[in-house]
């Protein structure tokens, strides 16, 4: 596939994440005022089911801040890797599947120990909440945890596929500029990406996974070149 069909696939994947995650989102804040409400008198909830509401909220929350991270984090090393397609939508579609899971576990099967299910309290329902239950939910959460972890391994993957094992882990800077600048003989030592290198001549570009994270937050490129320092260009 070229770039630019690359690049459009990628994108429409993350689209998915753009206009799903902050519905989520609301829906989950939406869950949380409820439980306030609740908790003000306002309103008038069963205990079962404000515990089965604060379990969905609880995994709700810590979930989506993680895949919408993972989406993002996806979307950007996208530019540099080649991430696998079929994986970044599977893993779209899965969470979807964990997600309607949880819902009706939780909402329906009113299954609620917990965003963190503490053992044995899962398995101590008496009578709050079904077996089947239960049992949804532990697959909903294998299914989002299969699916995130094949989304994070592929990234690696990725990483690794277009930088090298090394490059691709966080003592990549130091060696690949270390090696470089010993070619020029001007400096040894462990260069990093934003410190060490300063004051080496070094004639190697230095992109790297983790200078390239530097280059997301910074909205810069950091270049290490002839005349000595890391410069933006
Ligand atoms: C308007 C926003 C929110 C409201 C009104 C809200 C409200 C609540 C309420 C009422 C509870 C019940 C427990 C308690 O009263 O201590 C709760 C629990 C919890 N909330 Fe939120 N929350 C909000 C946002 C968030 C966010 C942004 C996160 C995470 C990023 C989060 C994570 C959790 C977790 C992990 C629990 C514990 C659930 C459990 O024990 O099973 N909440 N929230």
């Amino acid at each position: 596939m070229d770039d630019q069909r690359y690049g459009q696939a990628i994108r429409s994947v993350t689209q998915f994440w753009v206009w799903t995650v902050p519905v989520l989102f609301l829906v989950l804040v939406l869950l949380g005022l409820t439980m306030r409400a609740n908790q003000a008198g306002i309103i008038n909830v069963d205990p079962d089911l404000f515990y089965a509401v604060m379990t969905l909220h609880g995994l709700g929350m810590a979930g989506t801040g993680f895949v919408a991270g993972l989406a993002g984090v996806t979307y950007l090393l996208a530019r540099y890797v080649r991430v696998n397609l079929v994986i970044a939508s599977m893993m779209y579609v899965l969470t979807v599947l964990g997600v309607v899971g949880l819902v009706i576990a939780c909402l329906i099967g009113r299954f609620g120990p917990g965003w963190y299910l503490l053992y044995p309290l899962p398995f101590l329902a008496n009578g709050a909440w079904p077996d089947w239950a239960l049992g949804l939910a532990v697959l909903s959460l294998i299914v989002l945890g299969v699916a995130w972890l094949l989304g994070q391994i592929d990234l690696f993957r990725a990483l690794v596929a277009r930088y090298g094992l090394t490059n691709a882990t966080c003592i990549s800077d130091w060696r690949w500029c270390t090696r470089s600048c010993r070619s020029t003989r001007a400096g040894l030592g462990r260069p990093t990406r934003s410190w060490r290198c300063r004051g080496i001549r070094c004639s190697c570009s230095c992109y790297s996974p983790s200078s390239i994270i530097s280059t997301w937050i910074s909205h810069s490129r950091f270049r290490c070149n002839t005349s000595a320092n890391w410069r933006h260009i």
